[in-house]
């Protein structure tokens, strides 16, 4: 592992008849490994990405939890088309974008729903404390292998969870908990690390 001590400074300017002003930023460490093989990765700052680091610590979120919010969307929030642009078991929701099959399996509250109710999803986006109590649920009731099969690839990936497909994507999420963990500061600043996972 290479490290990197990053210092940014941005100098004083000095204009003339006011004061010196000499404004120093200190990054966390920039500690950053090799890359996935065969993947790009690295990172850069996000603005607001550490309070929304900080909210989901708070409802209970953890480093890999994190690290899968980081990698699928760039602020850490489900601003993104309704649905992820798909509509029945296919359809996303909230910062993980998961997905309307595994909701209604793993959630008791959504247990009698279909796909055709998937609009109910929506909770999702508007509670982040629902958001990641649902990721939770999900990560527990198919345990973690089939979790990232279903979560990558739907109904076929939670029948099939060792793809190359989806062993590339728990890479790269691992590789982001791994930044993350390596520094403690990495919980909470504006730090996105990301991965380029190939498409097969
Ligand atoms: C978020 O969802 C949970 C579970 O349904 C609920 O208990 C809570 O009141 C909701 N919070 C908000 C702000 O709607």
């Amino acid at each position: 592992m290479r490290r990197a001590l990053s210092l940014l400074c941005a100098a004083g300017t000095l204009v003339a008849g006011t004061v010196a002003v000499l404004v120093v930023s200190v990054s966390p460490a920039a500690a950053i490994s090799a890359c996935p093989s065969g993947m790009s990765c690295g990172y850069y700052t996000v603005s607001g990405l550490g309070a929304r680091k900080q909210a989901i610590l708070n409802y209970g979120a953890d480093t890999l939890d994190m690290a899968v919010a980081m990698l699928e969307t760039e602020t850490m929030q489900a601003n993104y088309a309704y649905g992820d642009r798909k509509t029945g078991d296919a359809a996303n929701f909230g910062i993980f974008k998961q997905n309307w099959g595994m909701i209604r399996q793993c959630t008791p509250q959504y247990q009698s729903y279909g796909p055709n109710e998937w609009n109910a999803g929506t909770a999702l986006n508007s509670n982040l404390s629902w958001d990641v109590q649902v990721l939770n649920k999900c990560q527990s009731y198919f345990g973690m292998d089939k979790w990232f099969g279903g979560h990558r690839n739907g109904a076929t990936g939670l029948a099939n969870p060792y793809t190359t497909d989806i062993n590339n994507y728990k890479t790269a999420v691992y590789w982001i908990k791994a930044q993350i963990d390596a520094n403690s500061g990495y919980r909470t600043d504006n730090t996105r690390f990301w991965v380029y996972v190939p498409a097969i």
